[in-house]
């Protein structure tokens, strides 16, 4: 049994502050101890009551949080990031669909797997829900290191048949089997969970959306994870090829792909009438607004959604997305809101890195909080770790919620001071 304690400013949310009011959303202790027990948190409450003898980590006026959660993000692009002047569909063929062919090579996808958890730890990032390539071994090295690290991570196999250079596409019965036989093997291995990726409808057949579909019925408890409604042309593929359908929403509903464990990206264009579904099944949309404003794809509406009563999520979308920050990804959230006459209160943009999404991929209870019994996943951020930020934090006088807002408009990698994963210290700044 190994017990220790991680010392400093603790705060937690224990509800939307959308909904429960921000005073009623979050616990905050200003001299706090976390005691962690067998990578799990024991108890959370005030130094002073900490046994003499624990051993214990401190980290002074730093804020220590649940680890963050990025709900989309692609570990083969690392080296697309960053990649110049296309939209959607140009972007995936010029850059996305070349880097994504390396990963044939096991050497390849591992030592890329090795990079991408280094750098989700430097960021404060501790689950993530992750696509890999159409190659199985793509996923064996993702999940390879994500259980030598003891990570709680969702990954799945892109599904794709079609619309893609052939060393990158499956087939129906050969992209299901491959699944089938990855589900079988990682899924609720240790922490891993699988997601069965079809990457989007432009590259997968009707047969290959209908087997991905049976697959979610032979394995109750897996994910499903997909591109929704994110650029114009792409929706205008999708509507000629699959004539038959109401919406590109409807395409995947009519294979069953929608549910409470159903991740889409994006979902920028969007009717009501998707929107009423995607509710009614309980999915989630994951907003990715670095990637949304880079590949040029537009303004996502949150009020929106939410008013639709559908959940949403905030993502990354490396390498559509710039920036594997969570903090980089919250202050674009709040400029993409502001384009639209909508907020992002710094409360609630820490509630959707934590505990928010964790609900959205039906985790809460295991993460997303700092509550006993819960995964010490566990993050330390300092909202004066620049300059700049120390220089603006001098006008910060004890409001959280203003500190907060420093911490996610200019912090980013630099911000992070340490990462816990299952209660073991993965990264800490300096080191
Ligand atoms: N749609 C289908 N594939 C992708 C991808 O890799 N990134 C983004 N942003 N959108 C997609
Ligand atoms: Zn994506």
């Amino acid at each position: 049994m190994v017990r220790k304690a991680i010392c400093g400013r603790l705060l937690e949310f224990t509800a939307d502050p959308a909904e429960a009011g921000e005073e009623n959303s979050y616990r905050y202790i200003a001299d706090g101890a976390i005691v962690v027990e067998d990578g799990k948190i024991a108890s959370i409450g005030p130094a002073t009551d900490l046994p003499a003898d624990m051993p214990v980590d401190h980290y002074g006026q730093a804020l220590i949080m649940p680890g963050l959660i990025d709900t989309h993000i692609h570990y083969p692009q690392t080296r697309v990031i960053a990649s110049y002047g296309a939209q959607l569909l140009e972007w995936l063929n010029k850059y996305t669909f070349v880097e994504e062919q390396k990963f044939a090579d096991p050497d390849h996808a591992a030592s890329a797997a090795r990079f991408f958890f280094d750098e989700l730890l430097r960021n404060g990032t501790t689950t993530a829900a992750v696509y890999c390539t159409v190659h199985p071994q793509s996923v064996e090295a993702f999940f390879t290191e994500s259980e030598r690290l003891n990570t709680l991570m969702i990954a799945g196999k892109v599904m794709m048949d079609r619309n893609a250079p052939d060393a990158l596409t499956d087939n129906a019965e050969r992209g299901a089997a491959e699944s089938a036989t990855l589900i079988e093997k990682w899924h609720g291995r240790g922490r891993q969970l699988y997601a069965v990726t079809p990457r989007f409808a432009v590259t997968s057949s009707e047969a290959q959306l209908e087997a991905a579909g049976a697959l979610l019925r032979e394995h109750p408890g897996v994910y499903m994870q997909t591109h929704l409604a994110e650029n114009r042309a792409e929706i205008a593929a999708v509507r000629e090829q699959f004539s038959w359908s109401r919406s590109y929403t409807d395409v995947y509903d009519r294979f069953g792909l929608l549910g409470s464990r159903a991740i889409v990206g994006h979902g920028i264009h969007l009717s009501d009438e998707e929107i009423a579904r995607l509710s009614e099944t309980g999915s989630t949309v994951a907003f990715c607004p670095t990637s949304n404003l880079f590949i040029g794809s537009g303004l996502f509406d949150m009020a929106r959604l939410r008013e639709g009563g559908v959940k949403v999520g905030l993502a990354t979308d490396v390498g559509g997305g710039t920036s594997f920050s969570m903090l980089r990804t919250a202050a674009e959230a709040y400029k993409v809101l502001q384009l639209n006459n909508q907020n992002l209160p710094a409360l609630k943009a820490f509630h959707l890195m934590t505990r928010g999404n964790a609900e959205a991929l039906g985790l809460t209870g295991r993460i997303g909080t700092l509550e006993p019994g819960s995964d010490a996943d566990i993050t330390v951020l300092d909202a004066s770790a620049t300059r700049a930020m120390a220089h603006r934090m001098e006008t910060v006088k004890g409001n959280l919620a203003e500190e907060l807002f420093v911490l996610m408009t200019l912090g980013d990698d630099r911000a992070t001071r340490a990462t816990y994963v299952a209660g073991e210290r993965l990264y800490c700044a300096g080191r």
